[in-house]
């Protein structure tokens, strides 16, 4: 494995995107969403940077194929809010083609929430299918295939501190 994001660097952006939520979210009391499983580390983390009254909630997706996401998605745990009329920050671990966030969104927009934001740690810009705006990014990395920090191949890694590239992969 070799590391393309340490730990510190993570630790760094995280307080970064925290300390933005905080102002722009001022006299708000926003819901974090977490994409299971792959964001809860990061949610973890984002959250204790948040000074703010904030609610937690998640969403669990099974994505119906391997390594390449076809898009085609269904919630298999729903959220327990209700986010009609409040303010919602969907927080994703990865960005990829695209196509698994802006299905989420979708289905987020039909329950009527005030305002919707996005925010992932990792952009693969470059991989992207599916045009999706994001307002927090932490680290635009190139098309390779990351672990760490929450993200899995094959359910292994996601306790790293750090996140790297497989040799193999
Ligand atoms: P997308 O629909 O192609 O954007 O894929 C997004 C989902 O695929 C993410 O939420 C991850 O669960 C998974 N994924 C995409 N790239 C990686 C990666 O490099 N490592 C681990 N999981 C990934
Ligand atoms: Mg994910």
């Amino acid at each position: 494995m070799n590391v393309l994001i340490k730990e510190t660097e993570i630790q760094q952006k995280v307080q970064e995107i925290g300390k933005k939520i905080n102002k722009e979210y001022k006299d708000r009391k926003p819901i974090l969403i977490g994409v299971l499983k792959g964001a809860f580390v990061f949610l973890a983390d984002l959250l204790r940077e948040i000074e703010i009254p904030v609610e937690i909630d998640f969403l669990s997706i099974h994505s119906y194929d391997g390594s390449e996401s076809s898009g085609v998605v269904r919630i298999t745990h729903d959220l327990s809010l209700n986010i009609e009329d409040r303010d919602v920050i969907l927080v994703e671990d990865i960005i990829d083609t695209g196509r698994t966030v802006s299905y989420i969104i979708e289905n987020l927009y039909t329950r009527k929430p005030r305002s919707l934001a996005v925010c992932s740690l990792l952009n693969k810009e470059t991989r992207r299918v599916v045009d999706v705006r994001l307002t927090y990014v932490g680290f635009t990395i190139p098309g390779v295939f990351v672990v760490g920090y929450g993200l899995d191949y094959d359910n292994r890694y996601r306790n790293l501190k750090c996140i790297g590239v497989l040799d193999d992969k």
